[in-house]
């Protein structure tokens, strides 16, 4: 199959409504990573949405919807919490879980009874979803385990030759996926952290809950029990305050003639002063915003990525040091 990147526009926006109506899968942009789409009431265009990712079937799809389209027809018991963090934060990098009406495909919720719903405020993501008028079901755009994509040549570097149609959006400033939310209860659970920060969520919801998994426990969100936005080269992560022992190995093999890039915020590649820097920024939404480029374009360069965890792990970090610790687990 031969895959083509074009710009979203009247002629992209047809071919692409023709390759989701016939069953097949599109990659688009939003705000966050590049997605990779198919018609969520289709239920053999969400399974190869599986297939060609190499994603396991137990791990499911956000389903994504225009700024306009009716919720009802989807989900049930939107708590009233839900409605005002829609308003304060929609479109926008937030997804919420609700209880699901039974009208999307099976596979698109792994028969969970939920269904996580997101509307992203990328232009061209709600031209897409406007012009297609039909809920899509889309993961992130990489091959499952790999660090996800926020350009469309991302895109093209792991699915060239398996998707028909890249959508060229841009560069996803955002940079990391949506923070998932949990509204199916009283108070809203943080299922995964994100550019929607747990502060921002009590602001407007007055509560809020973070889920960590309990060893043995099953999954609320089975994404999080996998291995994820992984480099294809060697990684390692430092605390802040082993800082002397990142550079340690930094050194240690450059010197054995294994390239070595130190992955840091810009007041740590200050302080490290080495040649092979791959500078995040200085707060956590810049560091978010590059994290996914900059794994990308280490992987490219090095043998052995070395990350080390800021100091400060507040706010938008909390999602970046979730994506740098997934990034540099080695099972
Ligand atoms: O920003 C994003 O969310 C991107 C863009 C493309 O929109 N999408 C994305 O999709 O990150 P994906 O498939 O890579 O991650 C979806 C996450 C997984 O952790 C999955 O387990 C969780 O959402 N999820 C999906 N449906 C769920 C449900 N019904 N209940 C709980 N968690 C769910
Ligand atoms: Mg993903």
């Amino acid at each position: 199959m031969n895959t083509v990147i074009l710009p979203v526009n009247e002629y992209s926006l047809g071919q692409s409504k023709k390759i989701i109506c016939g069953g097949g899968a599109v990659a688009f942009p939003t705000e966050t990573v590049y997605g990779l789409g198919a018609n969520a009431f289709d239920n053999s265009a969400v399974e190869n949405i599986f297939k060609i990712k190499g994603r396991p079937n137990d791990n499911p799809l956000i389903v994504h919807v225009h700024k306009d389209y009716d919720l009802s027809l989807l989900v049930k018991d939107i708590p009233d919490y839900a409605r005002a963090l829609s308003k304060a934060y929609l479109p926008g990098p937030l997804t919420m879980v609700f209880k699901s009406c039974g009208a999307v495909a099976s596979a698109v919720s792994c028969r969970l009874g939920t269904l996580a719903i997101r509307i992203p405020s990328h232009e061209g993501a709600q031209r897409f979803l406007e012009y297609i008028d039909l809920p899509i079901a889309a993961p992130s755009a990489n091959i499952s385990k790999h660090v996800s994509p926020v350009t469309a040549q991302h895109v093209y570097s792991d699915l060239n030759g398996k998707i028909e149609l890249i959508l060229d959006g841009g560069k996803s400033e955002g940079g990391i996926e949506s923070t998932v939310l949990d509204c199916t209860g009283e108070i809203p659970v943080i299922l995964r952290s994100g550019l929607i920060t747990r502060e921002m969520i009590e602001k407007v919801a007055g509560r809020c809950e973070q889920y960590f998994l309990k060893d043995g426990e099953r999954a609320r969100s089975p994404g999080m029990k996998y291995k994820h936005y992984s480099p294809n080269c060697k990684t390692m992560l430092f605390a802040f305050n082993e800082l002397q022992d990142a550079l340690y190995e930094y050194e240690k093999s450059n010197a054995e003639g294994v390239t070595a890039y130190l992955l840091c915020d810009d007041k740590t590649a200050q302080i490290a002063a080495v040649d092979k820097v791959l500078k995040l920024g200085k707060d956590g939404e810049e560091m978010a915003s590059n994290l996914y480029y900059k794994l990308r374009e280490g992987e490219e360069k090095a043998r052995l990525i070395i990350a080390v965890a800021p100091e400060n792990q507040n706010g938008v970090m909390e999602g970046v040091m979730n994506r740098l610790s997934k990034a540099c687990k080695n099972s």
